[in-house]
């Protein structure tokens, strides 16, 4: 019967093909407490009707349970992991790898490969948790956690909990004790090469750097997460995407460290709609052309988000010196609370130690739509476009914007250079009228 009972509300969480998040949240919100008033023994009886079915023409079901793992948090449940991916992998069936509710299993560095066979849920009701001695990491792979590779047809959901434990971590970052030598931390959560990705209703929380990153991946859906680790923790993005096309992000909560949301080279057709970001460094397309490298970013909908007390709101960097092109990208109908720089662009970009030299080449900015964003900025300079001399932003939009100082009558304003704007609706400050 437990089983049973298992095996349906893990049918229940994977039945939402669909590619409408809204009613993918509703099938799956079956597996959550909601579903308890409707188990009607009428209603129980279909579902068992359903699992059994399920269990012979869908599913397979590999719990890290059969697989020898303990869930107590202190034993490492690493193998257990690795032999329920390498079982359900090869399942012909589409399989379930299950992350049993109420364990803490707990994980060194992870690498889950495909291709599979059939298409693969990691079902997380309980908590994965990293173990937290950092000398289970080796210089060789400090940069990941747990990792998916060249999975198509990945499922990640089940409303659990991913740890990092990035406790253990954080005070040895150079941007927290600045005796020590900068080195990488591994990211909680990484997706390298996978196609028809949907990670799902989780929680990830103090990742040991930054917590999910997408890279090199097709077709992706990430909705219902929730993400956090403290303010001060050091570069703890929220999420970070390259390389990647058609990715939509919908309905995250995430409150870090570092960046809400960072967009990097070969980010193209990427739809983001109600994220809550803050506290943290708000949504930045970029760091692009470093090192005098070629960027693409294209096809970029930032829409119906919300941030609070961020250090950024909408922003674009690029480094001098680098070549080719972001373009085509919208934010709008954006809410900001205690914003310090609310809506920038900055072709000038340096966190280098040493002042970047001007260089004659950037990557070029153009088709930019800021639109619908009213709030509060904490700073003076509420709009900044400080684009380069050689390669000017163009196609600038702003329209329909409402920015005031927070906390007070103060006067705020908008700084420009070399940047091709036009304005529709009201906007507020005035764009580029001071001068600097
Ligand atoms: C910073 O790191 C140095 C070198 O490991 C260590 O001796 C010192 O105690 C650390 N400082 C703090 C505040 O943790
Ligand atoms: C960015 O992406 C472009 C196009 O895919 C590629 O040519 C370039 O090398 C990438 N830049 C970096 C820094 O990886
Ligand atoms: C724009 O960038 C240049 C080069 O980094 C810098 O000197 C200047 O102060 C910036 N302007 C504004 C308004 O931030």
């Amino acid at each position: 019967m437990a089983s049973l009972l298992a095996l349906l509300l893990v049918s229940g969480a994977s039945n939402g093909t669909s590619s409408d998040g809204t009613s993918y949240l509703r099938s799956s919100g079956a597996s959550g407490p909601a579903a308890a008033p409707r188990s009607s023994s009428r209603s129980l009886a279909m579902a068992m009707a359903m699992a059994m079915a399920s269990s012979s023409h869908h599913q397979s079901v590999f719990s890290l349970d059969s697989y020898g793992a303990r869930g107590d948090g202190r034993h490492d449940d690493t193998p257990a992991l690795e032999k329920a991916w390498e079982a359900a992998c090869a399942s012909p069936r589409p399989a379930v790898v299950l992350v049993p509710n109420g364990g803490r299993y707990l994980l060194k560095l992870v690498t889950l490969r495909g291709p599979c066979k059939s298409s693969v849920t990691l079902t997380v009701k309980g908590t994965l948790v990293a173990s937290p001695d950092r000398a289970d990491w080796s210089d060789k792979d400090r940069r990941h956690w747990i990792v998916f590779r060249r999975v198509n047809k990945l499922t990640v959901n089940g409303g659990g909990t991913i740890d990092g434990n990035g406790q253990k971590w954080w005070p040895h970052s150079c941007k927290i004790n600045k005796t020590l030598p900068c080195k990488v931390a591994p990211t909680a959560l990484s997706f390298h090469h996978c196609t028809n990705l949907r990670v799902d209703n989780l929680k990830i929380m103090n990742g040991q750097q930054m917590h999910m990153s997408v890279e090199d991946c097709t077709d992706v859906v990430l909705a219902r997460l929730s993400i956090t680790a403290p303010a001060r923790s050091p570069n703890t993005d929220g999420i970070h995407i390259t390389r990647s096309k058609n990715v939509r992000v919908t309905n995250c909560k995430i409150k870090t460290g570092d960046d809400c949301m960072s967009i990097e080279n070969g980010t193209h057709n990427l739809h983001v709609s109600k994220v809550v970001c803050g506290p943290g460094h708000g949504i930045s397309i970029g760091s692009l052309g470093d090192d005098n490298s070629r960027a693409e970013v294209s096809g970029i909908t930032i829409d119906s988000v919300q941030l609070y007390g961020t250090t950024n709101g909408a922003r674009i960097k690029t480094y001098q010196g680098g070549s080719g092109y972001a373009k085509d990208i919208t934010f709008q109908n954006m809410i900001m609370y205690g914003v310090k720089n609310p809506i920038i662009i900055d072709q000038n970009y340096c966190d280098k130690a040493t002042p970047c030299a001007e260089q004659r080449s950037a990557v070029r900015v153009s088709n930019v739509v800021f639109k619908n964003i009213r709030g509060t900025t904490i700073t003076k300079h509420a709009i900044k476009m400080n684009c380069s001399k050689n390669v000017p932003c163009q196609g600038i939009t702003l329209k329909n914007i409402d920015m005031k100082l927070k906390g007070g009558k103060g006067n705020i304003d908008s700084t420009c250079q070399n940047a091709k704007w036009r304005k529709s609706g009201f906007v507020h400050p005035q764009p580029c009228i001071a001068t600097k």
